[in-house]
């Protein structure tokens, strides 16, 4: 096995561990490459691949300016590439093998180019994919883990000099950074921006390994967040997108003095068009939270709401802290305050010991909350994490098929909550031209939905009304309103 240098290798047990005493320093880091980096850089070409959530974006937008820096260009071809990063995700085992199959099928051009590949994100954190790549794959150059991003530069540099593989994984974070460079310049959109309000999460929802892979929940300061969207708006940014694993929960790690709802506040009181966050945990959702939704029109009125499963006894062994009533009263009070939200959600199906009545209560819970749409998982056991010892009891082919009944529920409930916007009109955020057709123009409008009009890349990074002629069961057809019907 070729060995490189372990600098430090993850541990998933060491990354369960959680001090609340301890306070995480807080840096200010001016991330500038080296000339060393800088000469290496030039003239090559980088390509990142990203997986998982909109955490792992964010960061891979960081990676990117780092990249940049060293004056490098970017390339969607990874074939081309000098320098290929892949951000990976841990969230289901088919991950790993996607990473895999991907390596295998650049094994030959990354050989014949001489390219340095570089793996990141969530999946680095683990043990066993760590030692897989040590072993397999010893064309990889450099691992590095979610907890020491900062330190990029640092470990690209050793890893080129020494001319080995690298391997530096932290199981826990180091510090809160809050990074001083030109973060634009990294971004993917110049609309639409991902600001990062907490990392980590304390949670440890029994399948879950996000704990695990990015460490212990902590906020960053309400002025720092506020600082970054004044930036952004001064930029021309039309949108921003709160993220955290658990946004409610902000501000918890440093005891007040202000709690998520403030923060959404000064948020919306910078004045930027929209503002949207994800992902809230329903038991520390609260009615204060609703107010401020309610009382600003820049909050999009629309919510993610993950409920994972109907059943009280599921609930109860997901450690999820809410029955299936609690989360019913939460839907019930959001739609009372905002009654034209748009309701989302994540469901799990074929946790183990889930039974058909069990099953029963989540196709239930979904007719009485009328979601509009929702992101639907089969369990998958995540090493380390309670639920991957627990004991299964259906199938497989009971649990595939739960869980396409349970995928035709939501896409017709989806299809109906598209329906009904058919004949009103929306405004509309627009964001993309299509690759393959350069006349179709497509954006979000204020409930998150995609719609897509005829129109040209004038209407790229503007807000306006569009006529919907047509639904379909994740997307919306329009026309511009003052132009009339275009298609
Ligand atoms: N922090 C967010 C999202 C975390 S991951 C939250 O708490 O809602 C996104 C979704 O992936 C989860 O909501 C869950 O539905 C799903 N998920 C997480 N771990 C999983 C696992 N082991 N198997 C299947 N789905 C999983
Ligand atoms: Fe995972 Fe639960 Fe944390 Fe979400 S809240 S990231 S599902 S542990
Ligand atoms: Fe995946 Fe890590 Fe996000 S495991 S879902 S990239 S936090």
């Amino acid at each position: 096995m070729k060995k490189g240098r372990l600098v430090s290798l993850p541990s998933l047990r060491e990354a369960a561990r959680r001090n609340p005493d301890s306070v995480l320093p807080r840096q200010r880091a001016e991330i500038r490459p080296s000339a060393f980096l800088v000469s290496w850089g030039q003239e090559k070409l980088f390509c990142i691949r990203t997986y998982g959530c909109q955490a792992n974006v964010r960061d891979s937008e960081i990676l990117r300016l780092f990249l940049l820096q060293m004056g490098m260009k970017e390339t969607e071809d990874i074939l081309r590439a000098d320098f290929v990063l892949f951000n990976t995700c841990a969230i289901r085992e088919n991950a790993e093998n996607h990473l895999f199959g991907e390596l295998g099928r650049i094994k030959a051009s990354v050989l014949s180019r001489r390219a340095f590949v570089a793996i990141g994100g969530c999946m680095m954190q683990e043990e066993k994919p760590v030692s897989t790549l040590l072993s397999r794959y010893p064309f990889v150059r450099l691992l590095f883990g979610t907890n020491n991003i900062e330190r990029f530069y640092e470990l690209l540099e050793q890893a080129l000099r020494e001319e080995d593989t690298y391997v530096d994984v932290r199981s826990q974070p180091q510090a809160l950074v809050e990074y001083e460079c030109e973060q634009e310049k990294g971004r993917l959109s110049p609309y639409s921006a991902f600001v990062d309000i907490t990392y980590g999460c304390d949670n440890f929802c029994t399948y879950c390994i996000v704990p695990y892979t990015r460490g212990r929940e902590r906020s960053r300061r309400k002025e720092d967040i506020v600082r970054e969207v004044l930036a952004l708006k001064e930029r021309g940014y039309r949108q921003v997108t709160l993220l955290g694993q658990n946004v409610d929960s902000y501000g918890k790690d440093f005891h007040g003095p202000y709690a998520f709802a403030d923060l959404l506040e000064s948020v919306a009181q910078t004045g930027i068009d929209r503002i949207r966050f994800t992902t809230p945990y329903p038991s520390d959702f609260n009615a204060k939270v609703f107010s401020v939704m309610a009382r600003y029109p820049n909050i999009m009125p629309s919510l993610h709401l993950p409920v994972q499963s109907g059943s009280d006894a599921i609930l109860r062994r997901m450690n999820r802290r809410y029955t299936r009533e609690e989360y019913l009263n939460v839907v019930r009070l959001l739609r009372s305050m905002i009654p034209d939200v748009f309701l989302t959600t994540d469901i799990i199906v074929g946790f183990p010991g889930e039974t058909e009545k069990d099953f029963q209560d989540t196709l239930s819970l979904c007719e009485e909350c009328q979601f509009d749409g929702a992101f639907t998982f089969l369990f998958s056991p995540r090493p380390g994490t309670p639920a991957s010892r627990m004991e299964d009891t259906a199938t497989d082919e009971e649990k595939h098929d739960r869980f396409e009944r349970l995928k035709d529920r939501i896409d017709q409930l989806a299809t109906k909550s598209a329906s009904r916007t058919v004949s009103t009109t929306v405004p509309v955020l627009f964001e993309e031209v299509s690759k393959r057709d350069p006349s179709r123009i497509s954006g979000y409008d204020e409930h998150g939905r995609l719609v897509h009009v005829t129109g040209d890349k004038s209407l790229l990074g503007t807000i306006r009304p569009v006529d919907i002629l047509e639904s379909h069961t994740y997307s919306l057809i329009g026309a511009l309103h003052d132009e009339g019907p275009s298609f």
